[in-house]
């Protein structure tokens, strides 16, 4: 063979188009730094996996061990009939009400995320996000290459005047327009929930644009004050609901599922046999086990219980540090706060700085499909960190954002910089 047929570096000038517009995920490159013993990290939303008894993990490890004939073996490409079973019995205590048959399992939420763009979006089409929105989701649609509009949330959810003056640019009956995302409980990474008022509006306009609503769910049963607020799939049965145990179990084990239709379910089978032919059975039947088997309502107590405590702590350490120039969302539930800094202030040129006191966060563009919006915010998760090291973190962090404001103070001052 001619040696100038030799490649000896990878052929990386071949890829796809798409690959070519996708962004890393400011997380996952985040992740080495947050494991530093000296780092405090708001960084990631892991869950607290310590909380889980280990009589618990071992009954469902166990259960799934004696079923070795089904756990080891290729399944069914829809999941494990009797864990989707388990996942539709757990759901109707939030007000779902949704037959097994039309449940798809999936590997974590995150794979139903690829697969519901893979089956509804074109290169061009359209979905709609909250701006900012959870950047797992797009990732997961970009690859599929639409046009993704972006809606901004306050106190209360997704703001509805603005959905419709968007969807009213985008034009009744335009065939591009697919779905809508949303994560209405504790939105990651705002922490903002809808309320039931314009949960109800949101289903009216999915009518009358005619799109698909994607609910995401992962947050919903981590509720630390206020009262339930039902799901949209509990309003209408056209609502694609996604749901998972990583937040209330185990987000190594990689079980979620789909509710929706059963047209939808079955579009989405063919999108899921070419991706992995069926999910983990292995974990399937330990989480169907886990739910059946375990205490699992007083565990997850527990963790709503830790979780709150670490809530409040950060909450609180907020108020005493954060300097007034500074505001942040008070999350009922989840991982997440939001915080906006003044619009001059760069959180992805500050966190050198943070890093260098010791504490790591989310830079704010990555969760904006432009990577260009969101430049004064950052994520802050109060998940995983004791209430101590929360304290400490968020005194840190005012220490490094009362530097450059000083510096900014100054600038402003001089007539150099617009407040
Ligand atoms: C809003 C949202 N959706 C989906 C996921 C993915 O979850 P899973 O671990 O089930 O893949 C996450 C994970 O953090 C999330 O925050």
């Amino acid at each position: 063979m001619n040696s100038a047929h030799y490649r000896f570096e990878p052929a990386t000038d071949k890829v796809a188009r798409r690959i070519t517009k996708m962004r890393p995920s400011a997380v996952r490159n985040l992740f080495a730094a947050a494991q530093r013993d000296d780092i405090i990290s708001l960084a990631g939303g892991m869950p607290d996996v310590s909380l889980l008894p280990k009589s618990a993990v071992r009954k469902a490890a166990k259960a799934a061990v004696e079923k070795q004939a089904v756990t080891l073996q290729y399944g069914g490409t829809n999941g494990v009939f009797e864990t989707a079973q388990v996942f539709c019995d757990i759901v109707r205590d939030i007000g779902i009400r949704h037959k097994p048959e039309n449940v798809i399992i999936t590997t974590g939420a995150q794979e139903a995320l690829d697969l519901i763009g893979k089956t509804f979006l074109d290169p061009g089409d359209i979905c709609i996000t909250e701006g900012p929105t959870y950047l797992g989701a797009l990732q997961a649609f970009s690859a599929y290459e639409p046009d993704i509009h972006t809606v901004p949330f306050d106190a209360e959810g997704m703001r509805m005047d603005l959905l419709e003056e968007e969807l009213q640019r985008i034009g009744k009956g335009n065939p591009r327009l697919k779905f809508l995302y949303t994560i209405p409980n504790f939105q990651n990474p705002g922490g903002v929930t809808m309320t039931p008022e314009r949960r109800k509006r949101l289903v009216e306009l999915s009518h009358e644009y005619d799109f698909i609503i994607v609910e995401d769910d992962p947050y919903g049963r981590l509720r630390y004050e206020g009262g339930h607020c039902l799901p949209m799939r509990a309003l209408d049965d056209s609502v694609i609901y996604l749901g998972t145990i990583s937040k209330m179990f185990a987000a190594g084990l990689r079980v979620g599922w789909i509710m929706a239709p059963p047209g939808v379910i079955g579009k989405i089978n063919l999108a899921k046999q070419g991706t992995d032919l069926c999910g983990s059975m292995f974990d399937q039947v330990m989480a169907a086990a886990y739910f059946t088997e375990t205490p699992w309502q007083k565990t997850l107590q527990r963790f709503v219980k830790t979780y709150d405590t670490r809530r409040r702590a950060m909450l609180a350490a907020l108020d005493e540090y954060f300097p007034p120039e500074v505001t942040w969302t008070h999350p009922e539930g989840g991982f997440f706060v939001w915080v906006t800094c003044p619009p001059y202030l760069n959180t992805e040129s500050m966190l050198p700085e943070a890093l260098e006191r010791g504490v790591i966060y989310t830079p704010g563009t990555g969760f904006f499909p432009d990577g260009k919006q969101g430049k004064n915010c950052m994520r802050i998760a109060f998940c995983y960190e004791s209430p101590e090291n929360l304290q400490e973190a968020i005194r840190r962090l005012a220490e490094v954002i009362e530097d450059r404001l000083e510096l900014y103070r100054a600038f402003i001052e001089a007539g150099a910089i617009k407040e």
